[in-house]
């Protein structure tokens, strides 16, 4: 890359081989952002194709209307490219954690028998199209497997995250009213076995799951119900290798992936198949400019968005390899990671930036000898990339020649709609760079007026908006009214996120103005977190906030008021524990803090935003609108004095 000012432009040679090196494609998708999605959607092959392109009832969308389309199809024996061509290319390539146990490379033509065999199991079960199926995976081929299985069949995949808790499993499991659950005995984290199957056990408890399909991975001891559980591969072999693609329509339901909001209760956002696969498709092409000789390794695990999309359905779409890795990427050594690289010639590496900064504090040292020499693109997703971590990802593991695309979305709108496209620029430090093209993004302020550029407001996306904007909130329709198309109207989609754009018009993401933590680039809800805590019988309030952390972006800190007469320390284990058993470890707050009151406005409502400021440092403010002001110098002390420790 070159630079010129404080922006950076791809090289010539960049450029030359790039599959989009040139501006006119932002002319023509703005010229008709309809069109332009039609036109990349015809090179996909439909089972029928569609009436209507795209539909507006606000709020509601929808996408290739009467079009009907399967992925697997996409991904396998329709591929457009021609199923003998690509049958043998590599597929997915699975580092186990254990640096001593052998990779397994899976070609398309083993993954697609793998799925249809698998696929033909769950239809034995009596799974149909439309059944809600859990997945509770790590990574392993076999999330993989189970999510392309049920994509065949058309049932609705919703993936948990397996560093998820039992309850939260269990919260999920009810609300989709799942019949099957997929897990596994356990997987390698740190060297250590997670045992996956006694969380999955416990979770089950009064849900209508009715069978629970376990893959071998650990071999580690498991409980075992005659009358419910299944080995995964047990019930595959016995089945044939050719399962017939379900007719999808555009806008049945593809899956569901629960986030956090500002409230205690996550939501399950619905994705549809036609827009979906559009979607995930060529942004994926585009923006890591994915070629036949391109091998992807997205960190994120497959329980978020950014894994379904850009670890799964993105290069498999594409025919590329797409790298997984059961582990931590610290672990043997904090040079793991490189080494993955390195062994397996990744030519494009995406993760976020709470594994960047995470790099660059192990020191340059550990990755001295390493040259990144097949590396051709790098991606940043999930939280804002500060200048630093920004620049030190470009110059020591890009060498300042791989493209950096920062890329910006949501679970909500299951794709990448603002980055720089690679081969055309321009980059800059901690901005996430220009909307995709057809993208109609504006900044507001709070009277929905647009703002001037520099000026920071809300990021807002306007009509046709994309292909794979969320449908809905499963069961929950007032949520998606309320959260997305209330602030500014049901014809305007609410990000939640506020940014402002430069003289360039890169958009730069400031970070969520709702209620929700990024935490190591995770979603957590404060109201999810309060919600846990309060389930403590001496607790009597209680406030969750996000404050910035200098590896993990944001983390929790959580203040209680306590009306037992245990400790200090043994109250702060239990709030802890409360957390553990509802969420999960991911969601640890920092540090709990026992306090006599909250600051809370004379109508009662509690004023998070000051107990942020407290570690901050920013200026408290007017505190007189407060109906108990005096708290907070009280507060200011303690919170001081801990850092003191
Ligand atoms: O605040 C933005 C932040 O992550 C939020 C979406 O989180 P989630 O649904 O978990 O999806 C994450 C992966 C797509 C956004 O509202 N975010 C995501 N990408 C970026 C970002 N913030 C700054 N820069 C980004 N590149």
């Amino acid at each position: 890359m070159h630079q010129k000012g404080d922006l950076y432009y791809p090289n010539e040679d960049f450029k030359k081989i790039a599959l989009i090196n040139n501006r006119e494609i932002y002319q023509e998708a703005e010229k008709d952002p309809v069109k332009f999605w039609e036109k990349l959607a015809e090179s996909l092959s439909w089972q029928k194709k569609w009436e209507k392109t795209f539909e507006h009832n606000p709020p509601y969308v929808k996408w290739f209307v009467g079009g009907k389309i399967n992925i697997t199809e996409n991904i396998f024996e329709k591929n457009p490219q021609g199923w003998e061509k690509i049958k043998d290319k590599n597929a997915i390539i699975w580092q186990p954690e254990l640096v001593d146990e052998e990779q397994k490379i899976f070609t398309y033509k083993d993954l697609f028998e793998k799925v249809n065999k698998f696929a033909n199991a769950l239809k034995k079960l009596g799974v149909k199209k439309g059944d809600r199926v859990g997945i509770y995976l790590p990574m392993i081929p076999e999330v993989i497997i189970s999510m392309l299985a049920c994509a065949r069949i058309g049932a609705v995949h919703t993936v948990v995250f397996s560093a998820f808790s039992p309850h939260a499993l269990q919260v999920r499991l009810q609300d989709t009213e799942a019949k099957i659950l997929i897990t596994t005995d356990g997987y390698y984290r740190r060297g250590g076995v997670v045992g996956l199957k006694q969380n999955a056990d416990e979770a089950v408890d009064n849900t209508s799951v009715e069978k629970v399909i376990v893959v071998k991975r650990a071999g580690n001891p498991v409980n075992w119900d005659e009358g419910r559980d299944l080995w995964f591969e047990e019930i595959s072999s016995q089945e044939s290798g050719e399962c017939p693609a379900e007719e999808m329509d555009s806008e049945d339901l593809f899956f569901i992936l629960y986030t956090s909001g500002s409230t205690g209760k996550p939501k399950g956002i619905m994705h549809t198949c036609g827009g979906y696969i559009v979607q995930a498709k060529f942004t994926g092409q585009w923006i890591f400019d994915l070629k036949d000789d391109d091998i992807l390794w997205c960190t994120s695990d497959v329980g978020w968005i950014t894994g379904h999309t850009y670890t799964i359905y993105s290069p498999l779409l594409n025919t590329v390899p797409t790298l997984i890795f059961e582990g931590a990427p610290d672990w043997p050594n904090p040079d793991r990671w490189a080494q993955i690289i390195e062994d397996n010639k990744v030519t494009t590496f995406y993760t976020a930036p709470t594994a960047i900064r995470m790099f660059e504090k192990y020191g340059l040292e550990v990755i001295e000898k390493y040259k990144f020499e097949s590396l051709q693109l790098l991606g940043s997703v999930g939280e804002p990339i500060d200048d630093s971590a920004w620049l030190w990802y470009f110059k020591n593991v890009g060498k300042e020649r791989c493209p950096l695309v920062d890329t910006w979305w949501q679970t909500e709108t299951g794709g990448i709609l603002i980055t720089s496209l690679p081969g055309v620029g321009p980059f800059k430090p901690a901005f996430s760079g220009l909307p995709f093209p057809g993208m109609n993004f504006e900044i507001f302020d709070e009277e929905g007026n647009i703002c001037p550029q520099g000026k920071q407001g809300n990021l807002v996306l306007l009509p046709p908006f994309n292909p794979s904007l969320l449908r809905g909130v499963y069961k929950n329709p007032e949520k998606y009214l309320e959260t997305y198309w209330k602030d500014y109207g049901e014809k305007v989609y609410f990000t939640s996120d506020a940014a402002y754009r430069d003289e360039n018009g890169l958009i730069r993401i400031i970070g969520r103005v709702d209620d929700v933590i990024k935490m190591a680039g995770h979603r957590l809800s404060t109201g999810e977190l309060e919600a846990a805590v309060n389930l403590h019988p001496d607790i009597t309030e209680c406030a969750a906030i996000g404050i910035p952390d200098e590896i993990r972006g944001e983390v929790p800190i959580v203040f209680v008021i306590y009306k037992g007469k245990k400790g200090e320390d043994e109250v702060k284990k239990e709030v802890v524990d409360y957390i553990k058993k509802e969420i999960g470890p991911i969601a640890l707050p920092k540090e709990v803090y026992l306090v006599d009151d909250l600051p809370k406005t004379r109508s009662g409502k509690i004023m998070r935003r000051i107990l942020r400021k407290l570690f901050t440092g920013e200026d408290l403010g007017d505190l007189s609108t407060l109906a108990n002001s005096e708290i907070v110098s009280k507060l200011k002390n303690k919170v001081a004095g801990n850092n003191e420790k």
